[in-house]
């Protein structure tokens, strides 16, 4: 379902909102300072998802902005892209105590909103960076050092994007010819961008079994589903009221 920008960014709070409290990682929910949700254009067509937020991170409250993240906005200027174009994202929303690799189980407890950020993102291309990003989507162990660099179109969650596995920014920070790499690689996104989106899975026929149609039906007719509530009889809707005023679009960084 395509949503308009407003609706976009209305959902992604409520998302956060959630997010905020999460208690799914008792270990990382006890020692994180903060949830890092994630950051940037709601309406982006380009998503980045890399691994867990480090120390800067955590104290910050928004992804990439230790060393790696300066490296990773150095790399979109130089293919004349911006942080304000894009949304990056991370598969843990928590820092892992002395940085270290997210636990199976706490990509599993997380992964939820990283496929609902997807969805309400609708990005035209997706771009992880490293190992954990990339086997967390693909749904498959493969390694980025077989994969980087070549653009798939793979069908998360309800949608067909072009994923495009790359190293993470801190392989280049310990292995400075990495660099190199990592900026052949980020030369293809322009081009990526600019591909039309993939065609999108069909979404099921509705299956009309002859015997279930009701003879008295007529192709004009309208029948009441059978097991419509009758309005009178109808539970009134509970009324909705947030117990903490939603938040401001400061706290969300900057999306
Ligand atoms: N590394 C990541 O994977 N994510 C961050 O947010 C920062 C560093």
């Amino acid at each position: 379902m395509t949503r308009s920008p407003v609706e976009r960014r209305e959902d992604l709070k409520a998302c956060f909102e959630e997010a905020k409290g999460c208690t799914r990682c008792p270990q990382l929910a006890s020692t994180r300072t903060q949830v890092v949700f994630g950051a940037g254009n709601a309406n982006a067509d380009l998503m980045f998802v890399g691994e867990a937020p480090g120390a800067k991170e955590d104290e910050q409250g928004v992804p990439f902005v230790g060393a790696a993240g300066k490296l990773l906005s150095q790399l979109l200027e130089e293919v004349g892209l911006s942080r304000d174009d894009v949304f990056i994202a991370n598969t843990l929303k928590c820092r892992p105590p002395q940085n270290r690799d997210p636990a199976p189980v706490e990509l599993e407890n997380c992964q939820e909103y990283l496929w609902r950020q997807i969805e309400l993102i609708e990005p035209k291309v997706i771009c992880t960076l490293g190992n954990f990003a990339t086997k967390l989507l693909r749904g498959d162990p493969t390694g980025i050092s077989r994969i980087h660099g070549q653009p798939e179109i793979r069908v998360l969650g309800r949608r067909a994007v072009r994923l495009f596995p790359i190293y993470h920014p801190a392989a280049a920070l310990y292995t400075r010819s990495m660099l190199a790499t990592l900026q052949e690689d980020f030369a293809r996104l322009p081009a990526l961008l600019e591909l039309p989106p993939p065609d999108q899975p069909q979404a099921p026929e509705p299956v009309v079994h002859p015997e279930a149609v009701p003879e008295e039906l007529t192709p004009n007719a309208v029948a009441e589903p059978e097991l419509a509530i009758p309005a009178a009889e109808r539970e009134p809707e509970p009324e909705l009221t947030p117990e903490a005023p939603p938040p401001s679009d400061e706290q969300l960084g900057l999306f």
